[in-house]
C-alpha cells in the first residue's frame, strides 16, 4: 500500500532528547528524537487516552505520563498488555525536514489533493524529556 509523506517539522524543532506533538487534520502524532533518531506514534494512549508525547522516553520506550503504560517507539507494542498496540508511523528525514508517513487509506482524513499539505497542519511546542535514571543518555 502506498505511504504519503508529509512534512511536519524542521530537525531544529526537535533536538535529541525532546518531543514533539503534531496535529494532521485533527490526529494527535507524537514525534520523539531518541538518540538522534526519529519516532512517530499515535499521541493517544490505547488505554485511556493519555498524551503519549508528554511522556519520558526509557530506554526506546515511551512512558505514558497517565498510568505508566509502556510502549516501544519501534513496533507501538505494549509492555503491560500483548493485545495493546500504539499506531506507529513511518518517518523520514531530508534535508533537515521531518516527514511521516501516512498509507493511502488515510488520504481521506488528510485531503483530496496528495500534493496539497492539509491547512490544519500545526505543532506545538516541543517538551523535554526526563529520563527516569538520570545516567541514561536520550
Ligand atoms: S492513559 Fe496511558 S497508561 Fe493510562
Amino acid at each position: 500500500m502506498a505511504t504519503r509523506f508529509i512534512k511536519v517539522l524542521q530537525t531544529e524543532d526537535l533536538p535529541v532528547g525532546k518531543s514533539a506533538i503534531v496535529v494532521v487534520d485533527g490526529e494527535e502524532i507524537a514525534v520523539f528524537n531518541y538518540k538522534e533518531t526519529y519516532h512517530a506514534v499515535s499521541n493517544k494512549c490505547p488505554h485511556k487516552g493519555g498524551p503519549l508525547g508528554e511522556g519520558r522516553i526509557q530506554e526506546g520506550v515511551v512512558v505514558c505520563p497517565n498510568h505508566e503504560w509502556r510502549f516501544e517507539l519501534t513496533t507501538g507494542n505494549s509492555m503491560q498488555n500483548p493485545e495493546m498496540k500504539v499506531k506507529v508511523y513511518p518517518v523520514r528525514v531530508r534535508d533537515e525536514k521531518i516527514y511521516i508517513g501516512f498509507k493511502k487509506r488515510d488520504d481521506k482524513a488528510l485531503g483530496k489533493d496528495p500534493s496539497h499539505v492539509p491547512a490544519t497542519l500545526n505543532f506545538k511546542v516541543p517538551t523535554v524529556q526526563k529520563p527516569r535514571n538520570p545516567e541514561e543518555e536520550l
